[in-house]
């Protein structure tokens, strides 16, 4: 049996899991956790300290799953705290604030923590990853957009969210679309169900559409040397456009991507002789 399947009896009878929540301080992971569990949002900031344990009881089909929830405090400093807590877990909530870039970039970095607390023998392979966008009611200091978010968390082979703990949005279906996975993960032996999404692009068209998102500039963005040729630019330009074309390329981002891919072949060529 893997090491994080959970204890079990026989089917249709009642489940017992763990799941975590991960994310930098402040992103808003006790508030999401509290608008499901409580239906309430607290606006005053309070810091969890190290860990927060909580106990609920959840119907998925017609299974009764009781669901030890362990809330991470997100701040380095109880690093000590919560290391501890990363073990047979089924399911991680992965926060972060789209207004806060930093708690977006820091998301690659928990997934570190946890893989190293786990060690060698650990598997991640078998645990059910929701992200959350969350705070998305701020939308004036927004600077993570939807398509950046997916495209991280569905390259990964992980769910994605779009979540307000502040006016509720998307904090139900999150939860109940992450407990489903996590039953189906048990009874599927522990492997994770692949999202549709996950399967229909490759990490090439992924790891584009960010390098093009990055880009500094036109040359940049085709990936030629500034001063290239024409020929140059379109032999870039197709083999861009035959990997992003909206018609091939489903990954979140793509229609954007191959529009400025488009628009910079444009605007090089304009100067080119
Ligand atoms: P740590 O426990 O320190 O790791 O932080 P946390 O991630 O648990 O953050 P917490 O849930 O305590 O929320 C931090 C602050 O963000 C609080 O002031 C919340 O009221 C606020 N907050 C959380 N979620 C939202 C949201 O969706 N929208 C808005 N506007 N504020 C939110
Ligand atoms: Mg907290």
């Amino acid at each position: 049996m893997e090491a994080n399947m959970p204890k079990r009896k026989e089917p249709g009878k009642s489940l017992r899991i763990k799941v975590i929540s991960m994310g930098n301080a402040e992103v808003g992971k006790s508030c999401i956790i509290k608008r499901y569990c409580e239906k309430r949002f607290v606006s005053k900031y309070l810091a969890t300290i190290g860990i927060d344990y909580g106990v609920t009881k959840v119907q998925v089909r017609d299974r009764e799953i009781k669901v030890n929830i362990f809330d991470m405090a997100g701040h380095p400093f109880f690093y000590e705290v919560r290391n501890e807590f990363y073990k047979d877990t089924q399911g991680v909530i992965l926060v972060y604030d789209v207004g806060q870039k930093d708690s977006f970039d820091a998301l690659d970095a928990w997934l570190a923590e946890m893989k190293q607390e786990l060690g060698p023998h650990g598997n991640m392979d078998n645990i059910v990853f929701v992200v959350c966008a969350n705070k998305i009611d701020c939308t004036k200091h927004r600077c993570v957009d939807e398509s950046e978010g997916r495209l991280w968390a569905e390259s990964k082979g992980f769910l994605y969210f779009e979540t307000s703990a502040q006016t509720g949005e998307g904090i139900n279906e999150m939860f109940q679309t992450f407990y489903v996975s996590i039953v189906d993960l048990c009874e599927n032996g522990g492997k994770r169900p692949t999202t549709n999404s996950s399967a229909s692009f490759t990490k090439e068209q992924a790891d584009t559409i960010r390098r093009i998102r990055n880009s500094k500039d036109s040359w940049d963005m085709l990936g030629v040397k500034p001063g290239a040729s024409r020929e140059e630019v379109n032999k870039a330009y197709r083999k861009l456009a035959v990997l992003l074309h909206p018609d091939k390329c489903v990954a979140p981002g793509s229609e954007d991507a191959f529009k400025a891919v488009v628009n910079a072949r444009t605007a090089l060529l304009k100067n080119i002789k």
